[in-house]
């Protein structure tokens, strides 16, 4: 982190350098292993160029509804999870004639992304959190306290990055509840969702106050083809597709044509990337208990899991020690408003995953023999 302390997004310029593919060593991946054109293959041969209307490609968005359970029209088709992301926040804090004012309520620890939001289109920002003497569920009286009148959205992820825990039913009721008393609406970023080992439906079915964000990054291993949605009530994604006009003119064609190829086989990689999940989280969470002085509440499916360090260590001076000196890379929780924690990839290859976990076992003994004083 340190290196990278000037800019304004640290965690993603720190990703970007370090998080480049699943090195054998790589205990810091959020999304399973990219996809290779062989795997997916276009009908026929794309075109560079296509219109596509207002909301996106409409056979994209038609084969998006179906899959998700929810009518066409309360889907928008976006560049990716972090574009519409931003659309949702830019749209819900500016409506239609840039007012100005709004608040937006966000969980910690979060993805920096979802609390950087809020001051990038203007908003106030309250984190509130989420408990991990709960097994990371939301802290109900941090959540009260958060929304306000002015609060406009109030945004969590599902799974959780960097937990891997599932959001809670009631702690979703609850957050439906605030966002009630306050007309205000909740963000689910569902980026990890599928990944979780109980299959169940995105949180936009029946829920007029939910948005759902999502893409086909990290569940689905496309994310070089930028090709995310955006899950809303019908007047929402009006208003969405209005803004978007800003900032996206067009979405990538060939991305599109591949994204509609690769939607015909989701349901049968997703079945088969759980399967392998069950496997990596069990020898991870094995090694987890095994050691004494670290622990975490076991995720609930995803490849991460946010794993809490000896007392009194700095996840970033102990993440950088365990790479340069043991070759094995996890992410400072630091990234994560939490820095004795690092967040811990369960998602390599087993012969990989085992060897690596012995090697972070290997540094988190030799930092301890290096006393309070390293
Ligand atoms: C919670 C969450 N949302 C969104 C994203 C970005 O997704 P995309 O590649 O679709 O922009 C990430 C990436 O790390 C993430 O962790």
């Amino acid at each position: 982190m340190s290196a990278d302390r000037d800019v304004p997004f640290p965690y993603m310029r720190w990703a970007k350098r370090h998080l480049t593919g699943f090195t054998p060593s790589n205990l810091g991946m959020s999304g399973i292993a990219g996809l290779t054109p062989s795997d997916v293959v276009p009908a026929g041969p794309t075109p560079y160029w296509m219109p596509e209307g207002e909301f996106g490609d409409p056979d994209l968005r038609a084969l998006l509804a179906a899959r998700e359970g929810v009518p066409t029209d309360h889907v928008f088709v976006s560049a990716g999870a972090s574009l519409a992301n931003f659309l949702v926040v830019l749209t819900e804090t500016r409506g239609t004639r840039g007012t100005r004012g709004a608040h937006i309520a966000v969980e910690t620890p979060a993805y920096e992304a979802l609390l950087r939001l809020p001051d990038a289109v203007g908003a106030s920002l309250t984190a509130f959190r989420r408990d991990p003497a709960r097994g990371w569920r939301l802290d109900p009286g941090s959540v009260r306290a958060a929304v306000r009148p002015n609060t406009r959205l109030i945004v969590v992820t599902d799974l959780h990055n960097p937990t891997g825990v599932r959001l809670h039913a009631d702690d979703l009721a609850l957050l439906l509840a605030e966002a009630e008393r306050v007309d205000a609406a909740v963000v689910v970023d569902e980026v990890y969702r599928e990944m979780d080992l109980t299959v169940r439906p995105t949180a936009a079915r029946g829920h007029p106050r939910v948005i759902v964000t999502n893409s086909l990054t990290k569940a689905h291993g496309l994310g070089g083809l930028r090709i995310g949605w955006i899950l809303a009530a019908p007047d929402r994604i009006a208003r969405i597709a209005a803004w978007n006009d800003l900032v996206c003119p067009a979405h990538p064609v060939p991305s599109i044509a591949v994204a509609k190829a690769y939607l015909a086989q989701a349901d049968a990689r997703i079945a088969a990337t759980r399967a392998t999940i069950a496997d990596r989280l069990e020898r991870a969470d094995a090694w987890v208990r095994g050691r004494p002085g670290v622990s975490w509440t076991r995720p609930d499916g995803g490849i991460t899991g946010f794993l809490r360090l000896p007392a009194g260590t700095d996840g970033e001076a102990f993440a950088a020690f365990a790479f340069e000196c043991h070759g094995v890379r996890v992410v400072p929780g630091a990234f994560f408003q939490a820095p004795d924690h690092v967040r811990l990839s369960f998602g390599l290859i087993p012969v990989n995953l085992d060897n690596a976990l012995r090697a972070l076992g290997t540094a988190l003994d030799a930092w301890a023999a290096r006393g309070p004083a390293a």
